[in-house]
């Protein structure tokens, strides 16, 4: 709770806020790296570039100040969840909050100018500081949870075993652990972060990867898809070392597994809908359920471009034999290879079309791809009646869907 001094002085000034929360945001990232320059390694270069954490950022703030005063319409507890998972994968520290905030309020400061009174920084800082120590406590947790001791580094090296070139441009990595330890089991819809050394000076990045193998196998896999940089944008970094340099018996850093979705939630009727590579999710929850469940009645919808592009098709028919009541309906641009042996798919060429896709009354859903796409969706699903609250979904990036 804000005390009431400080939310009078939030109230009257978060639309000054809230106007100016990407230029604040951008300020503070200006000047956090500046003091601070071993933080770059640790931020994400092309969101950066992008400004797509500036706006994170900008909105989570904007949103809990929002839910302080009472005037905020987001529903709190996901947005918290889902930035504490997303921290704890990249082993963010208390001790680094204190940075952010000196950095943030600094920046609030000079992007607002004369308006900030001393009573407007102490009322801001307030809010800072009761939202870190909310996330502050879920990592807290989150940590202990993955039995990892306070201070101790999410890093561990994992050992490629297996590479597959999936499709031309995606590949797939089975990994153990380099030190023969055990391999933490995972919720389907859980992620990795990966964590490389760029080399030629570039620094250190780290990325998301969703595993895409069976909980509780003696490795994990995931399946990464090569970003090409389009209209003279630069290739995707990570996707692309990961690409060139991971073989058989290197090793790579990664933490251990995190993430607030769960992609088989509820035990009734399952709908799964994926575009791309957003698809790895969904092949958790199938290779699980395969073990756990193989009963379930399961709907898998997916969206590609064509047959050649679609990942770890290869893995349908396996999947299809261990999951009797699998239906699966493909949506491909170009239909000139559907050729699936062995499974009964449906095949439909263009984009996907949410009236179309098969719906029981009850299913829970898992919703993976481009924003747009998911939107278009999960749009189309609310309008056929499925609640809210039983569609979950994963961004492979910063930020939530909106409405
Ligand atoms: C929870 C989660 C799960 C994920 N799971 C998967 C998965 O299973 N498989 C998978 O392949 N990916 C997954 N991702 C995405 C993955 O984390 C990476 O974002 C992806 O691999 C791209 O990283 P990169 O370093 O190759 O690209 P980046 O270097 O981060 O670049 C990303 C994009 O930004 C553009 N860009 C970069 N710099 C600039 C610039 N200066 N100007 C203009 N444009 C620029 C690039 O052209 C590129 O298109 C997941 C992400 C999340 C958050
Ligand atoms: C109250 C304080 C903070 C807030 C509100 C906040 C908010 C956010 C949000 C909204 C995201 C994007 C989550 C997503 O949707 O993927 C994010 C990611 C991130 N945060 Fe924080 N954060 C805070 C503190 C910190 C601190 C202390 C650090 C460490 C220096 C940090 C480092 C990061 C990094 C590295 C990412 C991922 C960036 C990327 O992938 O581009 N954050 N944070």
């Amino acid at each position: 709770m804000l005390t009431q001094s400080s939310a009078e002085v939030v109230t009257a000034t978060l639309p000054a806020v809230r106007a100016h929360g990407e230029a604040i945001t951008r300020r503070f990232y200006q000047r956090m790296f500046a003091a601070h320059p071993e933080l770059l390694d640790l931020f994400n270069r092309g969101n950066q570039a992008s400004g797509s954490q500036q706006a994170a950022l900008a909105a989570a703030v904007v949103a809990y100040a929002e839910h302080l005063i009472g005037a905020g319409a987001t529903p709190w507890g996901p947005v918290l969840d889902r930035i504490a998972h997303k921290h704890a994968s990249l082993g963010i520290t208390p001790a680094q909050y204190t940075v952010v905030g000196r950095h943030l309020l600094a920046a609030v400061g000079e992007v607002l100018g004369e308006a900030v009174t001393p009573s407007v920084a102490l009322a801001w800082d307030e809010v800072y500081w009761l939202l870190a120590v909310e996330l502050v406590a879920r990592e807290a947790r989150l940590y202990a949870a993955a039995g990892l001791t306070e201070g101790e580094p999410v890093w561990r090296p994992w050992r490629v075993t297996a590479r597959r070139q999936e499709t031309p441009d995606v590949v797939s990595f089975t990994v153990t652990p380099d030190d023969s330890g055990e391999v933490p089991t995972f919720v389907p819809g859980q992620y990795t972060s990966v964590a490389v050394d760029l080399g030629g000076g570039r620094g250190r990045q780290i990325r998301q990867y969703s595993l895409a193998g069976r909980p509780g196998a003696a490795h994990w896999r995931i399946a990464v898809k090569r970003l090409r940089g389009i209209d003279g944008a630069p290739d995707g970094q990570v996707s692309t070392f990961l690409h060139e340099h991971m073989t058989v018996g290197t090793t790579l850093q990664l933490s251990p597994p995190f993430g607030e979705v769960n992609a088989v939630a509820g035990d009734g009727p399952l709908l799964l809908v994926s575009a791309g590579i957003g698809l790895t999710p969904a092949m958790a929850a199938l290779e699980h359920l395969a073990v756990t469940a193989p009963q379930r009645p399961v709907v898998l919808v997916h969206a590609d471009r064509a047959g050649a592009a679609h990942a770890l098709r290869g893995d349908l028919p396996r999947l299809h034999a261990a999951l009797p009541n699998l239906r699966t309906r493909l949506w491909y641009e170009d239909t000139s290879d559907v050729a699936l042996p062995g499974v009964a798919v449906e095949v439909t060429g263009g984009r996907v079309d949410p009236e179309s896709i098969p719906l029981s009354p009850d299913a829970h859903v898992h919703l993976c791809g481009p924003l747009p796409f998911m939107n278009i969706v999960r749009g189309g699903l609310l309008r056929r009646g499925v609640p809210v609250e039983r569609i979950a979904y994963e961004v492979f990036g910063p930020g939530m869907l909106r409405g």
